[in-house]
């Protein structure tokens, strides 16, 4: 895809070849026991496909919609379930698989959701983060690329639905005509 308006940041080879890395740790950090991932609609999920199959384990998934009533570059902080898991999480490691954490509202409110579904434990992958733009903490266990703070497309995330089958992470520039 030519586009004046992207800039490639992470190439589609440093992708998987973390991802590659990510599966291997995750698989050794959790050697047995019944592990789930919740990939997170709809964005997480060309990593968490690339990731559950990096994996040297088997591994459940399931998926939950989130919406944050954003069609913009900013969410407005409000979350709301719009589909919800088909598993039970209780007695469970879980594995929340995220494409970037940002405010990191959504992944706050979500750790106290599922919590309250007794898994044995629960934590976070994402494929990027952006530590600059947090107001609400997270842990995040699993990080594949940490990235300055510039809104991002590709390999699943979007703006206005646009984008997310780009193989690369890219930044979309402003001010860039059609
Ligand atoms: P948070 O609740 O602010 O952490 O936002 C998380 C969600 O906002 C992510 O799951 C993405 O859907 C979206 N998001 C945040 N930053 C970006 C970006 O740079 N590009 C595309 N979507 C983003
Ligand atoms: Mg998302």
């Amino acid at each position: 895809m030519t586009d004046p308006k992207l800039r490639v940041l992470i190439p589609t080879e440093k992708i998987q070849a973390r991802i590659r890395e990510l599966g291997a740790q995750i698989s050794s950090d959790y050697p047995e026991g019944d592990l789930h991932f919740i990939c997170i609609l709809k964005g997480a999920c060309f990593f968490m496909t690339d990731l559950a199959r990096a994996m040297k384990r088997d591994v459940a998934i399931d998926f939950m919609g989130i919406s944050t009533y954003g069609k913009g570059k900013t969410s407005s902080g409000e979350v709301k379930v719009t589909k919800d898991l088909d598993i039970l999480l209780e007695g469970a490691d879980v594995l929340i698989v995220e494409d970037i954490v940002d405010s990191g509202v959504t992944l706050n409110y979500l750790m106290h959701l599922l919590e309250q579904r007794k898994p044995k434990s629960i934590r976070i992958a994402a494929l990027l983060d952006k530590p600059e733009r947090r107001l609400r903490p997270v842990h995040v266990s699993y990080v594949g690329f940490q990235i300055p703070d510039e809104f991002v497309v590709g390999y699943g995330l979007d703006y206005a639905e646009r984008y997310r089958n780009l193989d690369s992470v890219c930044v979309l520039e402003e001010d860039v005509p059609a």
